[in-house]
């Protein structure tokens, strides 16, 4: 493996425009959502039943009230602004807010995107906007939600609207976010919702995801009037190694890529201006029937770990940019790269050490625009514990900045270079 510390970067350029920033979706941070498929989830009344049994105080696995950032959107972007020195964000839209029945739509809640989208702009911030953060309308989600025949006019409708609703602002859209992890939890292993454990359903899901990228940047660069409009998606990409080299692992560590991505991308990669690379970990694959899983999505002891227990490698970052960039060619922007870290006794480092492989990227030729860090603030994590106890946020719900804030506001102040600890 080649190693970093041995690796000489050398000045940290990064091109005048580079986007610095920070990444969110609605559901974890605005609260209220309360008419999605999660909400109704979260709130099911076995689930809170069992995590009382195991002594968990349910309101932690609630999103609730979340971030309340529905309410205090102009005061946290002006914060990430003006401390963060961040010129980019990301968020998304949640469907169920905009049209909460089927065909009926929510002329209070689109304005209220359209002054998020409006208030970036006035804090100098290049909205980044996702359409689909996994999150669907309840109506949707009881008609079978992504395996419903119908569903691909409802959601080209809605990302018609959003792009005449918000288009003249926006230039960089996101159509649907992680498929491969959606579909993992969702449809294999039961932890998300729909909550299935049916392989079948998976592939079709899949398909149907890639059917919704594909239809969202045709309807995007339809309804858009920006002639610059980059539609893209986002792939969670973890950099995958075999534990030892042999046949075997060398196998299932292409098997677990080919899982992790490759099935979207060949599916969808016709479709993209850009790709939103998420990055948080690195796995090392070893097959051994003994072991939960096959060993196959096991996460090996690491010697730096995050509170989820993910082996913290930054060098990992460079290793799935040059593959994204390798296979599809395509401009990249870093669109979630982080950990949780209630301590911060990573973060500084891990924000760092990722910058330095941006740079080196770059240096080699990748296309990255930008780099956005999970996240603004401590959130509801979607994905199992499904709860608000791991700590992403370069800030507390409570709005108080972690040291590694800090770190992260020079880098984007500095347009990378500060990047040396
Ligand atoms: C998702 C986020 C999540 C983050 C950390 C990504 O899989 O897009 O919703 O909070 O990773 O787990």
């Amino acid at each position: 493996m080649e190693n970093m510390d041995n690796h000489d970067i050398g000045k940290l350029d990064f091109p005048a425009g580079f986007l610095w920033g920070t990444a969110t979706s609605a559901h974890q941070i605005e609260g209220g959502n309360t008419n999605n498929d999660w909400y109704h989830w979260e709130t099911d009344p076995k689930r809170i039943a069992r995590l009382k049994a195991e002594g968990k105080n349910p309101d932690e696995y609630i999103s609730g009230s979340a971030c309340d950032f529905r309410h205090r959107y102009r005061e946290d972007l002006k914060r990430a602004a003006e401390e963060l020195h961040s010129n980019a964000f990301r968020f998304s839209i949640e469907w169920s807010r905009v049209e909460p029945e089927e065909g009926k739509w929510n002329e209070a809640e689109i304005a209220y995107y359209r002054d998020v989208v409006k208030t970036c702009r006035e804090f100098g911030i290049e909205p980044v906007v996702t359409l689909w953060h996994w999150t669907l309308p309840l109506w949707a989600a009881k008609k079978g939600g992504w395996l419903w025949q119908g569903i691909m006019p409802q959601w080209t409708r809605f990302v018609e609207r959003m792009t005449k609703e918000l288009g003249n602002e926006v230039k960089f859209w996101l159509t649907v976010n992680e498929p491969t992890i959606y579909i993992g939890y969702g449809y294999l292993s039961g932890e998300m919702p729909p909550g299935f454990r049916n392989p079948w359903k998976a592939i079709e899901a899949m398909h149907a995801l890639s059917y919704a990228h594909v239809a969202a940047y045709d309807a995007i660069h339809r309804a858009s009037p920006r002639k610059d409009v980059q539609v893209g998606m986002t792939a969670a990409l973890q950099w995958i190694t075999p534990w030892s080299h042999n046949v075997i692992n060398d196998i299932a560590a292409f098997i677990r890529r080919f899982l992790a991505a490759r099935w979207f991308f060949m599916l969808a990669k016709k479709k993209c201006d850009f790709v939103g690379v998420d990055y948080y970990q690195h796995f090392q694959v070893r097959v051994n029937p003994r072991l939960p899983r096959w060993g196959l999505f096991r996460h090996e002891p690491a010697k730096r770990a995050s509170d989820l227990g993910w082996a913290l490698e930054p060098e990992g970052l460079y290793f799935v940019c040059r593959w994204v960039w390798r296979y599809l060619r395509k401009p990249i922007i870093i669109t979630e790269y982080g950990l949780a870290d209630e301590k911060d006794q990573w973060r500084a480092w891990y924000l760092t050490e990722g910058v330095k492989q941006a740079a080196r990227l770059r240096k080699e030729g990748v296309d990255l625009r930008g780099f956005l860090v999970w996240s603004l603030i401590d959130n509801f994590e979607m994905p199992p514990p499904m709860s608000f106890w791991p700590k992403f946020g370069l800030q507390t719900r409570e709005r108080i900045w972690r040291p590694s804030a800090k770190v992260w506001a020079e880098i984007a102040h500095s347009n990378g270079s500060s990047a040396v600890l």
